[in-house]
């Protein structure tokens, strides 16, 4: 049995990484009998990138009728927004007393920042802010909190995953007393889809605006921005090499095996890219495409996405709050008789 917990920061319009890497095979575990799922909206991990609160607050509403489109059941799913459970910033709080320093100097967000720093000459630490460099604590909070065993992710968060393992581990081991406050958590990611290209082969990623996006621009969006994948002057004719092209990837992250070897084959034996594009539209509006009205019914109906996440946080209170009074105890802060 395990318990599953995935969340999603509200920065951006929600994409086909998002999908492959976290969505897809989080609802897939969600439907298996016997475990217990917890999907979230990262929106506190949001202001860490984001000072424009229109859109964070638009990002909330299209990642939480995505979940709801891709086929999250509210039965079965404990489904609420970070920010409502007041207990995971204090939880942070806690976690960020016992971590050292120098593991999150080491966090691929924070390296990121200050190697770009340095390669431009400047300060290495110019227009890092402390939620960026201690962003690995409040996601380890948002894991800890709920004792999740597995969290399915890309590939780009396992280091975050790893290091919330550290930080739970050094928790029980200087207040559990013995006993397990926290359960450590396993990183579970799909390889085939671990790190899937955007647009021009490089991660696709909200901050390269390199995205493919999900439901919004509907199937005229997808249309075009597949249209925008960069390939090689290859003509038709000639032969592609499938194994370096990004666009081979993403018809992988969608295909089965049988389509897969097909697909490779006609690449082969000099598909043009216009109807290799024409081919990975189709596939993905597969998929996509009979999700895409529920999509617009949600957005259109933002109370009933507001109902579902309050009755989500009043179910994922119930168990933040006994364990925050058990772990309040533990390190001292408890009440005098
Ligand atoms: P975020 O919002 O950057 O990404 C959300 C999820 O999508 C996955 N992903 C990808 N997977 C494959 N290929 C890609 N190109 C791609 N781009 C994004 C990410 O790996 C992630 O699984 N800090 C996290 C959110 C978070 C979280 C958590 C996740 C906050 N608390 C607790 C798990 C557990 C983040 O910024 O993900």
């Amino acid at each position: 049995k395990q318990r599953v917990l995935t969340g999603i920061t509200t920065t951006g319009t929600p994409h086909l990484g998002n999908y492959v890497g976290a969505i897809r095979p989080a609802i897939a575990a969600s439907l298996v009998a016997g475990n217990e799922s917890f999907f979230f909206l990262a929106d506190y991990h949001a202001l860490i990138k984001c000072d424009d609160p229109r859109r964070i607050e638009r990002s909330r509403l299209e990642l939480a009728a995505t979940w709801l489109a891709a086929g999250l059941d509210t039965e079965r799913v404990v489904f609420y927004r970070q920010s409502d459970i007041p207990e995971i910033p204090e939880l942070t709080w806690l976690l960020t007393c016992v971590t050292a320093k120098g593991l999150m100097n080491r966090a691929h967000a924070y390296k990121a920042s200050t190697d770009a720093n340095e390669a431009a000459g400047e300060e290495p630490d110019a227009g890092v802010t402390m939620g960026l460099f201690s962003y690995p604590i409040l996601m380890a909070a948002d894991i800890l909190m709920f004792n999740a065993t597995h969290v399915p992710v890309g590939r780009d968060q396992v280091q975050h995953i790893e290091m919330a393992r550290d930080v739970g581990q050094r928790f029980n081991h200087l207040f559990g007393q013995g006993k397990e406050l926290f359960v450590l958590p396993q990183a579970v990611v799909e390889e085939q889809v671990a790190t899937l290209p955007g647009l021009d082969g490089r991660k696709m990623s909200k901050s390269y605006d390199n995205t493919i996006p999900l439901f919004e621009g509907g199937s005229k969006g997808l249309k075009e921005a597949i249209a925008r994948i960069v390939t090689d002057s290859r003509l038709p004719g000639e032969a592609k090499d499938p194994d370096n092209s990004h666009l081979f990837t993403l018809y992988q992250a969608f295909a089965n095996s049988d389509e897969t070897a097909a697909f490779r084959t006609a690449l082969l034996e000099g598909l043009g890219w216009g109807d290799a594009k024409q081919q990975l539209f189709e596939l993905i509006e597969r998929e996509i495409g009979p999700k895409r009205a529920h999509y617009a019914e949600l957005m259109a109906n933002p109370e009933r996405i507001e109902a579902a996440l309050q009755e989500g946080a009043r179910k994922a209170r119930a168990l933040a709050t006994p364990l925050l009074v058990q772990l309040r105890e533990a390190v001292g802060l408890r009440r005098f008789q």
